[in-house]
């Protein structure tokens, strides 16, 4: 059951983290689907503008739309991922998404406010959630100055006037992380101190964790050993870490490069070691089951596990 983004948020405040992940293909849908199922949690689904290039837009909500029939316990929000104002609209228009984000977040304070809130107003109308981006994710690397480093997080005062000025529903707020494999040297990590300021600043508001993959070295390893070349340096933010995140304000955490991850590992040690293979559905169940398993345990450190019945019962007596 598709459901709204800020439904599933008024539950998880404080209590848990919704895992946003993104598809691109029937593969990563059945073992989304599959993993929240054998967790009992709820979900999003993100769609980028790639994924909306890739597949296309019908095949994309026909295959949601697919799955959404095969499980059909499944309470999960659809969101337009890291979108620009065109997309924005044509996700609202229709009728299909439950949220959209709006990343203006490379313009200036007051441009960034100025697009976010014509965005709100549209999605508003509609019933849509906006999530917004302030502050710049990535590219922390090791040898920046730490006050350069510092400059690139949200700064908490910030985040109040754009969440006043913009209307927006939740914020992408940068503490630490970037996208990709590549995320921390050394001791680097996330930053909750950064987060504890947004959240007294902004109490009771969804803030939202990108680039939250986990990148774990032994898949990078095993995707090495059967023939890829990733940086073995390769790191991401420690899951351990998303319990303490949680009652910090932390609604809604962004995971796609560890399941690309997954999908890279079992088609390399797939294809090394049956070379005389061509039927691509072999790997491909392989790659579905180790990507329910994946999902599975991420909603443990999510504390998303187990939530299903409580969410289905709170919507339910909101119906009332
Ligand atoms: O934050 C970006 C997501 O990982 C989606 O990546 O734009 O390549 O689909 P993509
Ligand atoms: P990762 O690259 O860490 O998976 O982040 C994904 C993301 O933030 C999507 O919006
Ligand atoms: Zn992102």
């Amino acid at each position: 059951m598709i459901v709204t983004t800020s439904d599933l948020f008024k539950q998880a405040y404080g209590s848990f983290a919704v895992g946003a992940y993104n598809i691109n293909n029937m593969e990563q849908a059945l073992g989304l689907f599959e993993g929240h199922m054998r967790a009992q949690a709820p979900f999003i689904i993100q769609i980028s503008r790639g994924a909306r290039k890739y597949a296309g837009v019908k095949m994309l909500e026909s295959i949601i739309r697919a799955a959404e029939e095969m499980y059909p316990e499944a309470i999960f929000a659809v969101h337009l991922d890291h979108g620009d104002e065109q997309t924005c609209y044509d996700c609202i228009d229709s009728g299909f998404y439950s949220s959209v984000m709006i990343d203006a977040s490379h313009a200036p304070f007051e441009e960034n406010v100025a697009i976010t809130r014509r965005v709100v107003e549209r999605a508003h109308a509609r019933g849509l959630s906006v999530e917004a981006e302030l502050g710049m994710l990535g590219g922390v690397e090791e040898d920046i100055q730490v006050d350069e480093k510092h400059a690139m997080l949200t700064d908490p005062d910030e985040a109040r006037a754009f969440v006043e000025q913009s209307g927006c529903d939740s914020l992408a707020v940068a503490i630490g992380t970037s996208h990709g494999a590549y995320k921390f040297a050394g001791s680097q990590g996330l930053h909750f101190d950064r987060i504890a300021a947004i959240q007294s600043n902004l109490p009771g508001f969804p803030l939202v964790m990108h680039g939250s993959s986990s990148v774990p070295a032994d898949e990078v390893k095993r995707i090495n050993e059967a023939g890829g070349a990733l940086d073995p340096s390769a790191k991401g933010v420690d899951d351990n870490e998303f319990v303490k995140a949680i009652p910090l304000g932390v609604t809604k955490v962004n995971i796609d490069t560890d399941g690309r991850l997954v999908w890279t590992r079992v088609h390399r040690e797939y294809f090394r070691d049956h070379p005389d293979v061509f039927d691509f559905r072999k790997p491909g169940k392989e790659y579905i089951e180790a990507y329910a398993d994946f999902i599975e345990a991420k909603a443990r450190k999510l504390l998303s596990h187990g939530r299903l019945e409580q969410v289905r019962q709170a919507l339910a007596g909101e119906g009332d």
